[in-house]
């Protein structure tokens, strides 16, 4: 394999880019990863739940870095309406995310039920909005249902939405279980999947007692991650990357009392393409990088995919830096003081 390697115009198709100073810590860390496009997530506090605030939260994006595309989404909650949907759409959102209550991060406000949001559904799919699914049900001791098995719950939800509404787009985000690899599989070409770099590489023994590896959904058990990184290898083009890449401040990360976990979420953007042709390389997927960072999530989302600008990565090792800082504000990324195998060029 040759030292150098150009990707076509990197598209991160999940990622959180906060409000005030982290944001405009992390913001411009998108292209210094690499990527071109950033498909924002909602969840700020208040959450992004009307056309007019997601517009005003791009406007401060591409203040912080206009090089970047931003896609937008809105926060899946019971004000929303068919006709903000329809409104929305005409700003040029492009999906809406659904968080079940407390399950994560600013998850408060979240769904309890989805067959409250069919009408909203059938106004996305009739316009034809994206469904961006947080694919989890919330923890309940009655039913045993937890952190290891909420996503394989969550998945017949998947199935009656898609089959309910078969026109609309659908994609099951950050997934971490072979289940939902093949339930994905199992749905029609209106549903796809992302995978985050991090679920490429964690299993539970990582973040069992190691905060800064923990995010939601947990990584799960070392034939899960198989399952992800044989659907890249495969070149399967429903399954694309999505980083999830969630900043906190570190001591946040870092610390839990007897009360208050730590916070769920890792960061990765300030090295995601070097890391995603790092993590591809090793399980012998690094063929398919084009697709599944940039081809694949653009054909889903129908955006271009020709004469795309590229993004050069050159082999060579690294150290990933130890923390970025900027006002007062600072995170720590994945990853950290550990060395990586390529790095960009141009
Ligand atoms: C399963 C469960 O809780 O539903 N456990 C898990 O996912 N870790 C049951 C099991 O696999 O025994
Ligand atoms: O780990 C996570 N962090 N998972 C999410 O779904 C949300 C995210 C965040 O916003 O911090
Ligand atoms: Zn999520
Ligand atoms: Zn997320």
């Amino acid at each position: 394999m040759s030292a150098t390697l150009s990707v076509p115009s990197p598209a991160d198709f999940h990622v959180h880019l906060r409000q005030g100073s982290l944001s405009q810590l992390v913001t411009p860390h998108v292209r210094k990863g690499g990527f071109n496009l950033a498909y924002v997530m909602p969840n700020l506090k208040p959450p992004i739940t009307s056309t007019d605030q997601a517009l005003e939260y791009k406007t401060e994006l591409q203040k912080i870095d206009p090089r970047v595309e931003y896609l937008m989404t809105l926060y899946l909650s019971p004000g929303l309406t068919p006709d903000e949907i329809r409104k929305a759409k005409k700003a040029g959102i492009v999906g809406v995310k659904s968080y079940p209550r407390g399950v994560t991060t600013n998850s408060d406000g979240g769904i309890e039920s989805y067959e409250l949001y069919y009408p909203i559904f059938e106004a996305m799919q009739d316009v034809d909005m994206v469904l961006n699914l947080h694919g989890e049900i919330p923890s309940d001791p009655a039913t045993n249902v937890h952190v290891l098995n909420a996503e394989p719950h969550f998945l017949p939800h998947l199935a009656s939405i898609h089959k309910e509404f078969p026109r609309l787009r659908i994609v099951l985000e950050h997934a971490t279980t072979r289940a939902a690899i093949e339930a994905v599989k199992a749905c029609g070409p209106t549903v796809a999947c992302t995978i985050t770099a991090h679920h490429l590489s964690l299993t539970v023994d990582d973040w069992a007692g190691q905060s800064w590896n923990y995010c939601k959904p947990v990584a799960k058990f070392p034939d899960d991650r198989a399952a992800l990184q044989e659907v890249i290898k495969e070149g399967h083009p429903r399954f694309f990357l999505g980083s999830d890449s969630a900043p906190h401040p570190p001591h946040i990360k870092s610390t839990s009392t007897p009360t208050q976990g730590c916070a769920a979420g890792i960061y990765t953007s300030p090295i995601l393409l070097p890391l995603v042709a790092h993590q591809l390389e090793s399980f012998g997927a690094l063929n398919n990088i084009d697709g599944f960072t940039s081809l694949f999530g653009r054909s889903f989302y129908g955006l271009p995919v020709d004469g795309l600008p590229t993004v050069t990565i050159e082999r060579t090792t690294s150290k990933v830096l130890e923390s970025y800082t900027l006002d007062g504000a600072a995170v720590v990324p994945f990853w950290s003081g550990k060395e990586i195998g390529w790095e960009i060029v141009r």
